[in-house]
C-alpha cells in the first residue's frame, strides 16, 4: 500500500526511482510520480494510473539530476487523480514530500495553515505536510521535519527534500516501513527491500521515531529527541534480486504458486531437528502449552484464514480454547486476553496495521506474543515476544498463496509440537504427524503438475459466471473461505464462502441451474455430511465440483467435475485441497483478462487501518 523510493549518487535518479517503484508495483496503487533536484529547481512528474503512463510522461522531460524522490499512491485522501499523486510541495515548492500512511489531525493543521495563508492544490492530508515543514524550515531541513513530525497524529513514513539542500534526503518513520540500502558513494531509500535488492543487500530497517539523513557517502540516523544512533544495526539480506523477478512466469502468482513446495520445505527443515519438530529457535519455551490457559489468533485476509484452520486443529487435539478473529475487530472491543494468553499474530508482510495494533493492545494486557510472519526485521516480528519466520520468501503478487501454505504449516507445526507435550498422545502419533508433514512438499509438486490441466479446463467454464460458492465443512469450511476470496481479489467474479451444513439457512435460495459450487470434501471422516449438502445444491441446478481424497466413495451423478488429492492425514489434508483451489482462481483470471498481479483496490502490505 503506497511505496516510497529515493535515490542519491552519481547517477542519474530518474530511472533508478522508476525502476524502484516498478519492484514496489505490488503493494498496489493508483497513480505514481518522482521529484529529483535538477540545478535550479526541482521536477516533478506526476501521473494518474500505472507506471507505465509515468514513464512515458518522464521520457518527455529531461533528468539530469542525481538525487530524487518517488511515489506509488493508493487513494486514501482524495481520489485518484494527477493533482493528488505525490510528490507533493509547499506554497513556494521549496519542499518536496512524499509519504506512505495517514495524518489523522490533517484537517485540524490544515484549517491553521489556510487561516495563516497557505493555499492548497490538492485534496490530500500529504500536501499539509510539505506546508507544516516549510513554516518550520530555516536552512535545515532535518530540524524542520523534526519540528513537523511532533505536531503528526496518525501513522507516516516520509521522504523530503528542499530545494536549498540538495545534497540530502531526510526519511522519517513512524508505523509504517521504510528502509535505507547502502551502496558505494550511493544510498537508496524504499518502503521495502525488494525495490533496491539489485544494487545491494545491505540495509538500515528504520524503526519507528527514528529520522535518517542520507547523503550520497554517508547516512546517519537520529532519534526524534534528536540523539544521533550510534551503531546502528545493519541487515544482511540472503534473498538474492532473482527471487524477487518472474523467471519464466507468466505472473508472480503462477510462479508463487509453483514455488510452494521449495518454500514448505524450507519452513519444514527449518523446525526439525533430528527428524522431531523444535521451536524453540523462535523463542517457545520446550513446554509452552503449560504456560497458556487459553490462544488467540488475530490476522487479516488470507493469513486470518489460516487462524481460522488452526483453531479447528489446536482445540480438538491440544484441548486450548483456541479465538481466531481478523485484527480490525479485534483492536476495537475489549477481548478478554491476559497473562495465560498466547496471542498468535499472523501476518506476512508484519506491517498490516490492525494486526500491530492488536499486538500491542494484547501485551499491554500482559499476554505473550508469538508471531508467524515472512519478514524478518518487520515491525511485528520485533515487537513480538516469538518469532516463527515463514521462509516463504519475497512474495510479491498480491493475493497470497505460499505465504498463506507457510502460515498454515506454521501452525501444522505448533500443533504437533503441542501434541508431544499432550499426555493423553502417544508418542508413536506424534511420529506418524511429523513423517505425515515432511511427506507434504513432495505431494503439493505433484499435485499442482497434475491437477493443471483438468482446471484450467473448469476454469474456462467459470469466466463468464457471475457467482460462485464454496462450501465446506470443519477445516475445509476455511479452505472454502480462502478459495473464495481468492477467486474474488484476482478475478471480480462474485464468490462467497458457506459452511456446508449451513446452506439450508438461507443460502440455497441463491443456487439456480448452472451456478457452480466448489464443494471441499478433504477431511475423509465428514465426507458423507459433505456430500449431502452438494447433494442438496445439484437437485437444485448447480454445477458442482467437488476436491476429495483419492478411492473416496459417492454417488459420481451429483459430481459434475472431480479434483482428487492424493490420500494424507485429514487433519494435513487441507495444504492439498488448497492448491487446486489457487489454480483455479489463477486459470479464471486469466480467462477473464485481469491484472492477476495487482488486482484493483488491493494492496499487498495493508499499513493503514
Ligand atoms: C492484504 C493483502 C492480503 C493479505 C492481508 C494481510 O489484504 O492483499 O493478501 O492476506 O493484507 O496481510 P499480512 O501481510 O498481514 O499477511
Amino acid at each position: 500500500m503506497c511505496g516510497i523510493v529515493g535515490y542519491i549518487g552519481d547517477k542519474k535518479a530518474a530511472p533508478i526511482l522508476l525502476a524502484g517503484l516498478k519492484k514496489l508495483e505490488y503493494r498496489g496503487y493508483d497513480s505514481a510520480g518522482i521529484a529529483v533536484q535538477e540545478k535550479k529547481a526541482v521536477k516533478i512528474v506526476k501521473k494518474e494510473g500505472k507506471l507505465d503512463k509515468l514513464k512515458s510522461r518522464t521520457e518527455e522531460e529531461v533528468f539530469y539530476g542525481r538525487t530524487g524522490i518517488g511515489h506509488t499512491r493508493w487513494a486514501t485522501h482524495g481520489r485518484p487523480s494527477d493533482i493528488n499523486s505525490h510528490p507533493h510541495t509547499d506554497s513556494f515548492s521549496e519542499i518536496v514530500i512524499v509519504h506512505n500512511g495517514i495524518i489523522e489531525n490533517f484537517r485540524e493543521l490544515k484549517e491553521e495553515l489556510s487561516a495563516a495563508g497557505h493555499q492548497f492544490k490538492s485534496e490530500t492530508d500529504t500536501e499539509v505536510v510539505a506546508h507544516l515543514i516549510s513554516t518550520y524550515y530555516d536552512d535545515d531541513l532535518r530540524t524542520a521535519v523534526n519540528k513537523t513530525v511532533e505536531r503528526l497524529e496518525g501513522s507516516f513514513a516520509l521522504a523530503v527534500m528542499s530545494r536549498q539542500e540538495k545534497d540530502k534526503i531526510i526519511a522519517v518513520r513512524k508505523d509504517s516501513p521504510l528502509i535505507i540500502g547502502l551502496g558505494e558513494n550511493e544510498n537508496f531509500l524504499a518502503s521495502d527491500i525488494p525495490a533496491y535488492l539489485e544494487h545491494t543487500d545491505n540495509f538500515y530497517i528504520l524503526e519507528d521515531g527514528e529520522i535518517a539523513d542520507i547523503r550520497k557517502d554517508k547516512v546517519n540516523i537520529y532519534k526524534f529527541n534528536g540523539d544521533l544512533i550510534v551503531n546502528k544495526n545493519k541487515t544482511k539480506i540472503s534473498w538474492d534480486a532473482e527471487m524477487a523477478e518472474k523467471q519464466g512466469y507468466q505472473h508472480f502468482m503462477l510462479k508463487e504458486i509453483h514455488e510452494q513446495p521449495e518454500s514448505l520445505k524450507r519452513l519444514l527443515e527449518d523446525n526439525l531437528n533430528g527428524g522431531q519438530i523444535d521451536l524453540t529457535a523462535s523463542g517457545l519455551a520446550e513446554d509452552w502449552l503449560d504456560n497458556y490457559d487459553k490462544i488467540h489468533i488475530v490476522a487479516c485476509g488470507t493469513a486470518y484464514h489460516s487462524g481460522a484452520l488452526a483453531k479447528y486443529l489446536l482445540e480438538d487435539k491440544l484441548r486450548i480454547p483456541v479465538e481466531v478473529e481478523v485484527a480490525s475487530e479485534y483492536r476495537y472491543r475489549n477481548p478478554i486476553v491476559d497473562a495465560g494468553t498466547l496471542m498468535i499474530v499472523v501476518s506476512q508482510s508484519g506491517e498490516t496495521a490492525d494486526t500491530l495494533a492488536a499486538l500491542r493492545l494484547a501485551k499491554k494486557k500482559g499476554a505473550s506474543v508469538l508471531a508467524l510472519t515472512n519478514s524478518r526485521d518487520s515491525s511485528i516480528a520485533r515487537e513480538s515476544d516469538m518469532v516463527i519466520y515463514l521462509k516463504a520468501g519475497p512474495e510479491i503478487a498480491v493475493a497470497s498463496t505460499k505465504a498463506y501454505t507457510n502460515m498454515v504449516a506454521a501452525f501444522y507445526l505448533l500443533l504437533v509440537d503441542g501434541m508431544r507435550q499432550r499426555d493423553n498422545i502417544s508418542d508413536q502419533i506424534t511420529a506418524e504427524y511429523t513423517s505425515d508433514l515432511i511427506k507434504l512438499p513432495e505431494m503439493i509438486r505433484k499435485l499442482s503438475e497434475q491437477s493443471k490441466e483438468q482446471i484450467q479446463a473448469i476454469a474456462n467454464n467459470y469466466e463468464d459466471k457471475e457467482n460462485i460458492f464454496f462450501i465446506g465443512r470443519n477445516t475445509d469450511y476455511t479452505l472454502a473461505l480462502e478459495g473464495a476470496l481468492k477467486l474474488k481479489e484476482i478475478s471480480y467474479i462474485h464468490a462467497e464462502a458457506y459452511p456446508a451444513g449451513e446452506l439450508k439457512h438461507g443460502t440455497l435460495a441463491l443456487i439456480e441451474e448452472g451456478v457452480p459450487v466448489v464443494a471441499l470434501g478433504s477431511r475423509a471422516d465428514i465426507f458423507s455430511k459433505l456430500f449431502s449438502n452438494l447433494k442438496e445444491v445439484k437437485a437444485r441446478g448447480a454445477e458442482t465440483l467437488l476436491i476429495t481424497e483419492e478411492n473416496q466413495k459417492f454417488e459420481t451423478e451429483s459430481v459434475d467435475h472431480l479434483i482428487e488429492l492424493p490420500i494424507l492425514n485429514k487433519d494435513f489434508a487441507g495444504l492439498l485441497a488448497i492448491i487446486p483451489l489457487q489454480l483455479l482462481a489463477y486459470y479464471t483470471a486469466l480467462n477473464c483478462g485481469e491484472d492477476i498481479d495487482q488486482p484493483r483496490n488491493l494492496a499487498k502490505s495493508v499499513t493503514v487501518e
